[in-house]
């Protein structure tokens, strides 16, 4: 029944995980940032096959030119680990922030890299008030490089929603899905997001909700509140049988278009066929155009990336239509759509006050507004 789904980036899951060394206490020991331990996590679960490790230079170059792995396929991010200097050995352990160990890395190679020319290639801007490439000049100074194992596995902090690539896969068999789409969130699930995957789920035969659980920016919504609100929303208007909720351990970079190529090729290692690409996917303020994570996927041809994306306009309710609707199915004006700002939702939600049902479903608002109470 596998055989009916989508293969892997690169044809095969990565497996990274292995024993752990008896001499692995007198190894030198690099400690990860949160971000890197989830990329670690996701190296172990296959999540980011074919990488087998943290990216050396000529991968990290191509990624930066072309958007190219060395070997000639498509890779949109850096998959990178930072240290201060080169090892002394050509093993080192890796080790989480509370110094707990959790793999070891065989040592590539130790290399400079251009932190500015990084930001402008992956961001799109050198400024740092962006929050990822704020995250990158704060990094150390060299890339270390070179495949991993993994050993001790990050505790999920949602366990009942942890599915490596090979769990989805396997229920996705299991359920006889063939098509599956994936929905990127790192937001409550509002009325048009509910739209966007409500629309994609008519044309295929799964869905798979897979929210980004690792680190974000202070002033998105938790996960842990949002974990509440997937399960209110999805209990009172999904249909079960059709839909899988799962966690995507990874953080965020708000790499905008980059970056949702990036979450296609993951997703697809978790078994989707397609991928729901919205209006300004994985942006941040205003430095991407609306639409740029889409026309992105111009820049490939479409059996390189396999997964199909699904592109979705700005969507909004109507109310003359009396229904969700975007500018290519909807002929009214502006003042018909029920718009809100990030900044007047949170108004409302920490003023106890529910947004329209038409922007937000009350048994989520309600989610948030105890959220935004208890904070
Ligand atoms: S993201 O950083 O994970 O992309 P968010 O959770 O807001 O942020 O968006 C999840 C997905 O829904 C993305 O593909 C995004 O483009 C899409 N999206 C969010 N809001 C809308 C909207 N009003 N209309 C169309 N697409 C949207």
């Amino acid at each position: 029944m596998i055989g009916h789904l989508i293969a892997p980036h690169g044809g095969a899951l990565v497996d990274c995980t292995g024993e752990r060394p008896a001499d692995v206490e007198s190894l030198e020991v690099v400690t990860l940032t949160s971000r890197e331990a989830s990329d670690l996590d996701m190296l172990a679960s296959g999540a980011l096959s074919p990488l087998t490790g943290f990216m050396g230079s000529a991968d990290y170059r191509g990624v930066l030119d072309e958007m190219r792995l060395g070997s000639g396929l498509p890779w949109a991010l850096p998959v990178c680990l930072a240290v201060p200097a080169a090892p002394r050995g050509d093993r080192v352990a890796l080790a989480d922030e509370g110094g707990r160990l959790l793999a070891v890395l065989d040592v590539e190679e130790t290399y400079s890299y251009d932190k500015e020319r990084e930001a402008e290639r992956c961001f799109r801007t050198t400024e740092d008030a962006h929050p990822g490439v704020a995250r990158l000049y704060a990094q150390h100074d060299l890339y270390l490089a070179g495949p991993v194992t993994v050993f001790e596995r990050q505790r999920p902090g949602f366990p009942e929603l942890h599915r490596d690539p090979k769990d989805t896969r396997a229920l996705f068999a299991e359920r006889g899905w063939k098509r599956v789409v994936g929905f990127q969130t790192r937001n409550p699930i509002h009325r048009a997001h509910e739209y966007l995957t409500k629309c994609a789920l008519e044309t295929v035969d799964g869905l798979l909700i897979h929210p980004l659980v690792g680190e974000t920016k202070s002033d998105d919504v938790p996960a842990s509140v949002r974990v509440k609100a997937y399960e209110v929303l999805i209990d009172g208007y999904y249909p079960r049988d059709r839909v899988v909720v799962s966690a995507f351990p990874a953080a965020m970079r708000y790499a905008g278009p980059r970056e949702a190529i990036w979450h296609a090729l993951c997703r697809k290692n978790y078994g989707c066929s397609h991928f729901i690409v919205g209006r300004d996917h994985a942006g941040v303020g205003s430095y991407y155009g609306s639409y740029d994570a889409q026309l992105i996927f111009d820049e490939f041809e479409a059996h390189e990336l396999d997964i199909e994306p699904m592109f979705f306009e700005h969507s909004f309710w109507c109310k003359p239509c009396g229904q969700m609707a975007s500018a290519k199915t909807c002929p009214h004006s502006g003042d018909d759509h029920v718009f809100l700002s990030g900044t007047k939702v949170r108004e409302l939600l920490s003023g106890g006050e529910l947004p329209p049902a038409e922007f937000s479903r009350p048994e989520v608002a309600r989610v948030l507004i105890e959220a935004y109470r208890g904070s």
